[in-house]
This record gives structure tokens, C-alpha cells and sequence, in this order.
């Protein structure tokens, strides 16, 4: 598979290391220094691109990879409010894309037991529900997709629930409760790679959903087996797809 990066940021780097152990050919890597070199003309020949970068850029990317008819797997998050357009278009030319908040195998597992949990607890009302995520300090939009994720798809089980809200204590914010909504505490510490907690409790007990990510590597390698899934496709994919669930 020739392989295009887009972001070398921290993923980039990982998701380099991952392309050339799984014998991948890494033909092309665009940063902020060379974005000119986005183009058809470079991507001429390369199967599928990845792309890690920031909320404001991924839309653009995305879109160029698209209309250059490459595949793209992408995991920026904070931008994903036009992702249904970018979607649309893949299908109107006949291309391939993935997005995952969350390309670690273990959280998209984690999605599939939320959602289950939040079918059991919608039958019992006295438990309620709130929603931890930790990461590094260096993480730029909180609450995180993967939770925003797991917070809308517990909603869209959970009759009692409508929304939700996060807060930040680093920024002084205190909790809200508010009954109809799902609480998001984004902590922002040290180099933690992302841990996220679905916590449903009862006056009398307290049930927890965990996922611990040790290392980036979990990321970059589902990344890495997501572009394998989408590279010689047609069509618009989730993780759902490549873990058959
Ligand atoms: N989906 C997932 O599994 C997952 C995992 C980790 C991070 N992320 C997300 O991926 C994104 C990147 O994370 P990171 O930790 O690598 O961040 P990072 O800040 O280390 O890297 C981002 C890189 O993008 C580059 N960049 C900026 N504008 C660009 C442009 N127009 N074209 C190409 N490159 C450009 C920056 O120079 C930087 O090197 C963030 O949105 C983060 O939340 C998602």
C-alpha cells in the first residue's frame, strides 16, 4: 500500500512507524510547512491517505483527497459537524473513506458495550450517568470525540437523557447536574494518552465502563488497519464495518 501522511504531528510520527513494520511504502507527508504539496498531482498514485491534523484543517483535507480520488482513513477530531458533507461527496464520486474518533480497537469494542449498557439502564431509572475523559495536557478541544461519542450514542438509548454538557475543572467550571443531560468532566494532565470512564450510579451502587489507553501505538496501528480496510474500496465506512459488529 503507498501511503500518503497528512499531519506529521505526534499521530503522524506513530502512524509512520506502523506503515513501514507493516510493509507499507510511505509516499508522501504533508505538514504545515508544505501544504502546497495537498494536491492531485503528488497524490497521483498513492492508495489512501491519513489523516491526523486539526479541527480546522481536516474538512479541506479531506475534501482534496476525496476529489484526487484517494482513499482517506482520518481521526482528527473537533470538526465533525461537517463530516455528513464530506460523507455525501465520498459517495457522489464513488470513493472510500473511515472516521473514527477513536481508531484504538479496544474503545470501538468499549462504543459496542456502551451502547448495550444504555439499553439495560434505560429500563432503570434510578441510576444516573456521567461521563470522565483524561488526556494529555497538550490536547486542544475537550470534551474529546471519543467522548462525544460515547455520550451520543448513550443518549440516543436513554430516554431520561437529551443532552450533554462538560465541564472543565482546570478552567474553574464546578459540576452542572442537570437532569436531562449527560455530564462531560474533560481533564487535561500530564502526558496521560486518553482514558475515558462511563460511570452509571445508584444511591446504593456504582457501575463503571473503563478504557485505559497505555500508548499512542494503539491509535496509530488501528489507523494504520482502518486505511488497509478502506485502501481498493468504494464506500463510506465506521469501525463498526472493519470489526464486523
Ligand atoms: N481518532 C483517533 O484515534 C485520534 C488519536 C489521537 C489523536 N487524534 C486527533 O488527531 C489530531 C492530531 O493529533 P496529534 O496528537 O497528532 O496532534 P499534533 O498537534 O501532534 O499534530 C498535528 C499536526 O498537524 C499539522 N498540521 C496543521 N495544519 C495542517 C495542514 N493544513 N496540513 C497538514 N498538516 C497540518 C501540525 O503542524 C501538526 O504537526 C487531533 O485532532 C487529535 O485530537 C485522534
Amino acid at each position: 500500500m503507498k501511503a500518503a501522511i497528512i499531519g506529521y504531528g505526534k499521530m503522524g510520527h506513530e502512524i509512520e512507524k506502523i506503515l513501514l513494520q507493516r510493509g507499507h511504502t510511505v509516499a508522501l507527508i504533508i505538514d504545515q510547512n508544505n501544504t502546497d504539496d495537498l494536491c492531485a498531482d503528488k497524490l497521483a498514485g498513492v492508495d489512501v491517505a491519513i489523516e491526523f491534523t486539526m479541527p480546522q484543517t481536516a474538512y479541506d483535507n479531506i475534501r482534496t483527497c476525496i476529489e484526487a480520488g484517494v482513499a482517506i482513513a482520518s481521526g482528527t477530531t473537533g470538526w465533525t459537524e461537517r463530516l455528513p458533507e464530506l460523507q455525501a461527496l465520498c459517495r457522489e464520486k464513488g470513493g472510500a473513506m473511515i472516521y473514527s474518533s477513536n481508531y484504538s480497537l479496544g474503545v470501538n469494542i468499549a462504543f459496542r458495550i456502551n451502547r448495550r449498557l444504555a439499553e439495560l439502564m434505560n429500563g432503570c431509572d434510578n441510576y444516573d450517568v456521567r461521563i470522565e475523559e483524561i488526556h494529555h495536557t497538550q490536547k486542544k478541544d475537550a470534551p474529546s470525540g471519543t467522548a462525544i461519542t460515547l455520550a451520543d450514542e448513550a443518549i440516543a438509548r436513554l430516554d431520561r437523557k437529551s443532552a450533554w454538557n462538560c465541564i472543565e475543572p482546570q478552567k474553574g467550571e464546578t459540576p452542572q447536574h442537570k437532569a436531562d443531560s449527560i455530564e462531560i468532566t474533560s481533564l487535561r494532565e500530564g502526558m496521560v494518552p486518553g482514558t475515558h470512564t462511563v460511570t452509571y450510579e445508584s444511591e446504593d451502587d456504582v457501575l463503571e465502563l473503563k478504557h485505559t489507553l497505555k500508548s499512542r501505538r494503539a491509535l496509530a496501528t488501528g489507523a494504520v488497519i482502518a486505511a488497509e480496510f478502506v485502501c481498493g474500496k468504494s464506500g463510506v465506512f465506521t469501525m463498526d464495518d472493519l470489526l464486523h459488529v
